[in-house]
């Protein structure tokens, strides 16, 4: 499928000026995929944020959908982490790209989940369900984030073991990645700690974010000390009801909601608008 973008009107057929070439393609699971594509030469983004990514329709008229990129702000590509939605308007096209084929970027990047966002601190904790890991998976390849922080939480939770693979295996890659050993000395893998868990079939760690937080299973696990406000950040990045949960797990353990304008100890965004939202 490669696509030459068509603008909609009957003129002479014309390339967009956003579109960008899909690099490579990997599906995780049956739901679950990513994706490489160029990245345009002008495009600046601070790790975190998302843009705006489609495909035209059938009639040529653009399906735009939000999307964080997955990739670090050094990386000269970007990344994508999907779900494919069964009959989703987007997504049940996505799912079928191919390296070669072209795919729309508005390249105009927004974001809550950014560390200028957070007061500065010692700890920050990445939590996020599905494809909730996509803004941390930058964030967790950026320098600029062991260099702010001297230890990173990335809690994972879905429900199966097998929808946790694009997380493990990117921070098996960054545990195992020279330059940063290098930059950062060999106890990296206790600077970048790693806490997946399902919660509807078996696997070596289990349960939900908010109940590992609140019962303390994740120090205690992790043989960490407890929360603090002058000392953790957290960012959060799921459904909508796993978000407003952890925030009340969060501001239970006295941290508070902050934004780009005004920064304090956690951010939230949505990983997808759920039905009716
Ligand atoms: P839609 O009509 O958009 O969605 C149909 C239904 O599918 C939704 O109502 C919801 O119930 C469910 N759904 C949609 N997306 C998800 C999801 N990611 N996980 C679980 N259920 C979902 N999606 C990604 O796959 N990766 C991302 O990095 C990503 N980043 C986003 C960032 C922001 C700020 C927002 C608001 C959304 C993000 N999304 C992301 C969701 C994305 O915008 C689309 O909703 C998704 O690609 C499905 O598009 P669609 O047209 O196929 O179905
Ligand atoms: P659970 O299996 O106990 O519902 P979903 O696919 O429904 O978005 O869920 C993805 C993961 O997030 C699942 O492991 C699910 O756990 C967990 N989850 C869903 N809602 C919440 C919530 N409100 N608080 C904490 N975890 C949640």
């Amino acid at each position: 499928m490669t696509l030459d973008l068509p603008v909609t009107d009957a003129g002479p057929k014309k390339v967009l000026p956003d579109a960008q070439t899909v690099t490579s393609v990997t599906h995780w699971t049956d739901s679950l995929f990513s994706f490489r594509v160029t990245r345009p030469a002008s495009l600046r983004f601070r790790s975190g944020e998302f843009v705006m990514i489609g495909l035209p329709d059938d009639n040529g008229k653009p399906i735009l959908r939000a999307y964080s990129i997955a990739s670090p702000n050094w990386d000269e590509e970007l990344e994508f982490y999907s779900i494919k939605v069964p009959d989703g308007p987007l997504t049940s096209r996505l799912q079928h790209i191919k390296p070669g084929d072209n795919i729309i970027l508005r390249p105009k990047p927004v974001g809550t989940l950014v560390l200028d966002a957070l007061l500065p601190g010692k700890r920050l904790w990445f939590l996020a369900t599905g494809t909730g890991i996509a803004p941390f998976a930058s964030l967790m390849r950026d320098p600029e984030t062991y260099e702010r922080y001297e230890q990173v939480i990335m809690m994972h939770t879905c429900r199966t073991a097998e929808e946790l693979t694009y997380g493990a295996e990117l921070v098996q890659n960054l545990r195992n990645d020279p330059l940063l050993s290098e930059l950062y000395g060999e106890d990296f893998a206790k600077r970048l700690l790693y806490y997946p868990t399902t919660t509807r079939e078996d696997s070596p760690l289990m349960g939900r974010i908010t109940d590992n937080i609140a019962s303390g299973k994740v120090l205690a696990d992790l043989a960490l000390p407890p929360f603090s406000p002058e000392t953790d950040r957290a960012m959060i990045c799921g459904s909508l009801a796993f978000n407003v949960d952890v925030k009340a797990v969060l501001e239970e353990l006295g941290l508070r909601e902050g934004a780009n304008s005004e920064p304090k100890e956690f951010v939230v965004e949505k990983a997808f608008v759920g039905e009716g939202v």
